[in-house]
């Protein structure tokens, strides 16, 4: 069977509407009370955001025949843990960005102590629904889940990804170095929306998890690689975050040690490993291979 990109866009389009839905179901109404923080927490997580991590959630889920509505879950879930480290990020001790997803940030709009109680709120909302419904038929793989999630956004996974970030303004890390912490503040919680979308579904063979996994490495380390790319080459108005963030701020990234010509052929790289992790797995994998074309090759 052939794809166009247009069967992808329309299955993209699908789910991330569907997350959408999601996200707008769970979150509190801004009607209650306290109101500031529950219309902050929705103005952070919805209406924006290219759904990444949901939509390798789908994709992964597609793999092992997951229940849709479970992985609608799980991706909520980890969008919000994504959607929470935004908001973090922009605040004026972290990026000090003042721009997001073509709005102000978070405590621009709103203000600094309202965007991390946000932070706060929207991290205990992803648990709350992980522990909230039931995501897979064996209760001890729902409990691996909510560890897989934990690990991706705690001190050894996202968050301590954010604070090697913050040491290592001005400094000169070497490509190891850099390589860490990439996988750290982005590829970790890249790789928990795969899995958890994985085990929404049917169990899958050892050697089978270990190829979706060293797929999940790949494409999240090469998804920082395409951010750090695009913060010098696209413009403010198609990121809808602030162009050139990352020089001005001193920030060590792939284009800073690499340059950017070596940055790209880096992340095509790590394209064609991550499509080589998929090998044998046939049809099931389109939405996944699919996603890392996009994921290397996006403009925004
Ligand atoms: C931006 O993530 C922050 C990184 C981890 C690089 P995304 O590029 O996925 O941001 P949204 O969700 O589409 O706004
Ligand atoms: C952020 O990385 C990673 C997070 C955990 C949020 P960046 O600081 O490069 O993300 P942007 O460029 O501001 O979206
Ligand atoms: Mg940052
Ligand atoms: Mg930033
Ligand atoms: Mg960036």
């Amino acid at each position: 069977m052939t794809t166009t990109p247009t069967d992808f866009q329309h299955w993209a389009s699908l789910h991330q509407q569907r997350i959408e839905a999601q996200l707008q179901a769970v979150l509190p109404s801004a009607e209650v009370a306290p109101q500031r923080l529950h219309q902050a927490m929705r103005y952070a997580a919805l209406g924006g955001g290219k759904r990444v991590r949901p939509l390798l959630a789908f994709a992964a889920g597609e793999i092992t025949r997951a229940d849709a509505g479970r992985v609608a879950l799980a991706g909520a879930a980890v969008e919000l843990i994504h959607a929470y480290s935004l908001v973090h990020d922009d605040l004026p001790c972290m990026d000090d960005d003042m721009l997001r997803r073509g709005k102000p940030a978070c405590h621009v709009e709103f203000d600094e102590a309202t965007a991390l109680l946000v932070g706060d709120a929207l991290h205990s909302l992803a648990f709350h629904l992980l522990a909230d419904y039931r995501l897979a038929d064996d209760l001890s793989v729902q409990l691996e889940m909510v560890k897989l999630l934990a690990t991706a956004a705690g001190s050894r996974g996202m968050a301590g990804g954010q604070a090697i970030d913050l040491a290592a303004v001005g400094a000169n890390l070497t490509l190891p170095e850099l390589e860490f912490m990439h996988i750290h503040k982005t590829g970790a919680l890249i790789r928990a929306a795969m899995l958890l979308g994985a085990r929404c579904g049917t169990a899958l063979a050892t050697a089978e998890l270990g190829q979706l996994d060293h797929f999940a490495k790949y494409i999240g380390l090469a998804f920082q690689v395409v951010d750090d790319v695009l913060d010098t080459e696209a413009t403010t108005a198609t990121l809808g975050k602030t162009a050139g963030k990352d020089e001005k701020n001193n920030k060590p990234t792939y284009v800073s040690i690499m340059g950017v010509t070596e940055a790209k052929r880096l992340a095509g790289e790590l394209r064609r490993d991550a499509l080589a992790a998929l090998d044998g797995f046939g049809e099931r994998a389109l939405r996944l291979r699919q996603l890392a074309d996009f994921i290397v090759l996006r403009k925004f």
